[in-house]
């Protein structure tokens, strides 16, 4: 079984279903792995490249598993999922393949985006999916993965729980709010790190100031500052 890395294994620490497909699976070792200790039954790999889909279909050989090629959900159909991962890409690129074929996407999902983890937040909120859990990878590199359950159009718990501690919905999104209701210590070290670069620059984008503000209403917030 090939050996995942400290992302790729909280992210299959956080999958069990039945049938699994993982999108943009290069390698294939999530797959492997999720097979070969029990947390899925069947495994469906979708690549829309041939090298990582050569990759794959070697990975994957002689295990309960398809490797499909197709721009992420074009090669699913309808309710032939109960579980998806999306990892290792922007959260733009995410939202864009749950966006095209919302009426192929399962109850759960899990997904970790590299950058825009926002967007992919947001588009959770808007599309009546729960974030029934948010974890990251502890190291240098941060990775933060969002475990995302169908709930219908009802306002997610997380955001009202968040509401309780008067933090606005938008600090949730852009920030993560499981981090920011359990005071996640190393958000707030990074975020603090941030906060003086930005306040150390001379000129700043309209997207960077309004980040650095936003870092500002947090980092003075009573919820962290009650420490
Ligand atoms: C950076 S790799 C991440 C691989 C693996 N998921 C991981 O986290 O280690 C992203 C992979 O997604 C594939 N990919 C990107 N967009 C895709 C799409 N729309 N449909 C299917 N695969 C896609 C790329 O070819 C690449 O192999």
């Amino acid at each position: 079984m090939p050996r995942l890395d400290d992302r790729l294994k909280l992210v299959a620490s956080l999958i069990r279903g039945t049938n699994h497909a993982d999108i943009g699976s290069d390698h294939g070792h999530l797959l492997a792995a999720l097979l070969a200790t029990g947390r899925i039954q069947r495994g469906i790999a979708v690549e829309n490249k041939p090298q990582p889909h050569r990759n794959s279909t070697a990975t994957l050989q002689g295990l309960n598993a398809e490797v499909r090629l197709g721009d992420g959900l074009n090669v699913i159909q309808e309710n032939e999922l109960d579980s998806l991962s999306i990892c290792g890409m922007g959260g733009q690129s995410i939202v864009r393949i749950l966006a095209n074929h919302s009426n192929r996407l399962p109850d759960q999902m899990i997904l970790q985006p590299n950058k825009a983890i926002g967007s992919v937040r947001q588009w959770a909120l808007n599309n009546g999916y729960w974030l029934v859990d948010e974890q990251c990878t502890a190291g240098t590199r941060r990775f933060e993965v969002l475990l995302l359950r169908r709930s219908g159009m009802a306002l997610d718990p997380v955001y009202r729980r968040l509401a309780s501690v008067r933090l606005e919905e938008s600090l949730g999104v852009m920030f993560g709010p499981w981090f920011l209701l359990r005071r996640d210590e190393d958000l707030q070290q990074r975020l603090a790190e941030e906060q003086r670069y930005l306040h150390a620059k001379q000129k700043l984008t309209a997207p960077s100031r309004q980040r650095m503000e936003a870092i500002d209403r947090l980092l003075s917030h009573d919820h962290f500052l009650s420490r």
